[in-house]
């Protein structure tokens, strides 16, 4: 492969913003030649060409058919994620695929097989793996500072909900959003997930039990090496994006607090009030998205396999669905394994 990497990204909403803007201020490595999306919109533009974009199609197969584009970046919608990984696949590509790579289990599996078969390599996005807190405690972890994993908890709270239109189209909250949140369980054990227990409620808005989706849940997990790990979500935290993890072991407890946009604490009579935590994703995890684009582009260049698999794209659907069932059953339910 040449020296620089060049890329196509396919599809121009809002994760492809981030992504190409990454690339542009951070990655002099790579060079995104085409982006492709049906309904490209003037303000997309206008910051492709910002990010040194030189080209725009409506036509994502362009970028499929172009031959001197090493590399894809999947950024549409997830109903087109699959069909897309594959046939960039095919055609020789390396792929970086958004998070979730399809809702239905059996389309996944294709997709990974035809990504083995072609020999090229796949990333999936789960961005909050390359966040600097998290990553803190999975070094906690692997040092063994906290000697034997007990315990892991996240908090993962929405500021508010998304609208309904996206709520019926999302896979439910447990595909949609929670997903980052299971990947992010087995980044921390190194474990995998063997059983699932899911309470959830409807508490924000009666309309997203309409659509038949659920905005508030707790799910315990048990984990292959023993660990017990347990998630608490909600669509909406009206003091903003609530992103914090603990984990817990026989030689003590590692927690990370939310990132803010200040450390100023103001105190009064009143009381101690300080900064709300990052608006939301865009803004919490920028330098996530950053860096995980550069271990993407890394991996291609050193021809070493990506930080996060097809494997790590299929598992958390997986317990996803499991999450589902329990909902459902009212009962522990096991993951299927891979
Ligand atoms: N990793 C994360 O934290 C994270 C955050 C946001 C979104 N995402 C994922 O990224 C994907 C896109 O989300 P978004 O928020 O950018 O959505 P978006 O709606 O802003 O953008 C999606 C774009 O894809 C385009 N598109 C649809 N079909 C296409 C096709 N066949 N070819 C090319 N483009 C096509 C749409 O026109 C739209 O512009 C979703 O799968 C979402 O789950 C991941």
């Amino acid at each position: 492969m040449s020296e620089k990497i060049t890329l196509g990204i396919i599809g121009a909403g809002r994760i492809a913003h981030v992504h190409a803007k990454s690339l542009f201020f951070h990655i002099p490595e790579a060079e995104v030649k085409m982006i492709a999306d049906p309904f490209l919109s003037p303000q997309a533009e206008e910051w492709a060409a910002k990010f040194g974009i030189k080209n725009t199609s409506k036509d994502y197969k362009d970028i499929i058919n172009d031959p001197e584009i090493d590399a894809v970046l999947v950024c549409s919608s997830t109903d087109t994620h699959a069909q897309i990984t594959q046939e960039a696949a095919l055609a020789g590509k390396h792929v970086f695929c958004e998070k979730p790579i399809d809702h239905d289990i059996a389309k996944i599996r294709k997709t990974l097989e035809v990504v083995k078969k072609a020999g090229v390599q796949l990333q999936i996005g789960f961005n909050r793996r390359f966040d600097h807190n998290f990553k803190a405690l999975k070094d906690a972890v692997v040092s063994k500072k906290i000697g034997d994993l007990h315990m892991v908890k996240v908090t993962s709270r929405d500021p508010g909900p998304p609208p309904i239109e996206y709520v019926k189209v999302s896979g439910g909250m447990f595909m949609d959003m929670t997903i980052h949140d299971f990947d992010m369980v087995r980044f921390l054990t190194g474990s995998e997930v063997k059983t699932v227990f899911a309470s959830a409620a409807v508490l924000v808005d009666p309309a997203i039990g309409k659509a038949g989706d659920v905005d508030t849940a707790v799910i315990t997990m048990e984990m292959e090496n023993g660990t017990i790990a347990v998630i608490d979500n909600s669509r909406k935290a009206v003091y903003g994006y609530d992103q914090r993890a603990e984990v817990f072991g026989s030689l003590g407890a590692v927690a990370t607090g939310n990132d803010t946009t200040n450390t100023a604490v103001f105190s009064s009579g009143e009381g101690v009030i300080a900064e709300k935590p990052l608006f939301f994703f865009l803004e919490r995890y920028e330098q996530a998205f950053a860096d995980e684009m550069k271990s993407f582009i890394a991996a291609l260049r050193n021809g070493e396999e990506t930080p996060v698999t097809g494997m790590d794209g299929l598992r958390p659907v997986l317990i996803a669905a499991a999450a589902k069932k329990s909902l459902e059953t009212g009962k522990k339910e096991p993951v299927e394994s891979v």
